[in-house]
């Protein structure tokens, strides 16, 4: 399965949770753009900007596709044409979109300072989420509240993949 969704909504958390539950390996992008480009992400950011960062996203996410497993996906996905492309045309494993409201998103953003599209002000930051919100929505097969216990985030995804 695929988790997608704005920074903040908790990918990265449950998608350890589902591979716990389902013993199944789990992918995090976000920690594979680092070792494909030998950068962090706000190196990769300040140094060769967020095209370049999206071009290694793109092959992140082309070389785990095909695997069964669990694949956290970085909140920007969808804003790359290929990216998104190959998203849309995979039918092989559900994509769920995890949403919580926005200010939730916000405030879990800003606890850490690793995101350099998530360290603005949050007019800045809302109007990124509300230009991807039709993107997950349009990719995803099922939108699941993060707004609740991960547990219960994680029963929701397993119920509606059985
Ligand atoms: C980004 C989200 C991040 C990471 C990068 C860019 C974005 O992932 O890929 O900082 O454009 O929304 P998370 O959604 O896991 O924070």
């Amino acid at each position: 399965m695929i988790l997608i969704g704005f920074m903040g909504c908790g990918k990265t958390t449950i998608a350890h949770e589902l591979g716990k539950k389902l013993n199944k390996q789990v992918i995090d992008l976000d920690a594979v753009i680092p070792v494909i480009a030998n950068k962090t992400i706000p190196e990769i950011f300040a140094k060769e900007g967020e095209a370049a960062f999206r071009k290694y996203e793109f092959q992140a996410l082309s070389e785990t596709l095909s695997k069964d497993v669990i694949i956290a996906t970085g909140g920007g996905v969808v804003t790359f044409d290929k990216s998104y492309e190959l998203l849309q045309a995979q039918k092989e494993m559900p994509v769920f979109f995890l949403n919580a409201p926005f200010e939730n998103l916000y405030e879990r953003i800003q606890a850490d300072d690793n995101r350099p599209l998530g360290n603005q002000d949050i007019e800045t930051v809302r109007n990124l989420y509300q230009s991807r919100l039709k993107k997950y929505q349009a990719l995803s097969d099922k939108e699941i509240s993060t707004a609740q216990p991960i547990e219960n985030t994680a029963e929701a995804i397993i119920s509606f993949s059985k």
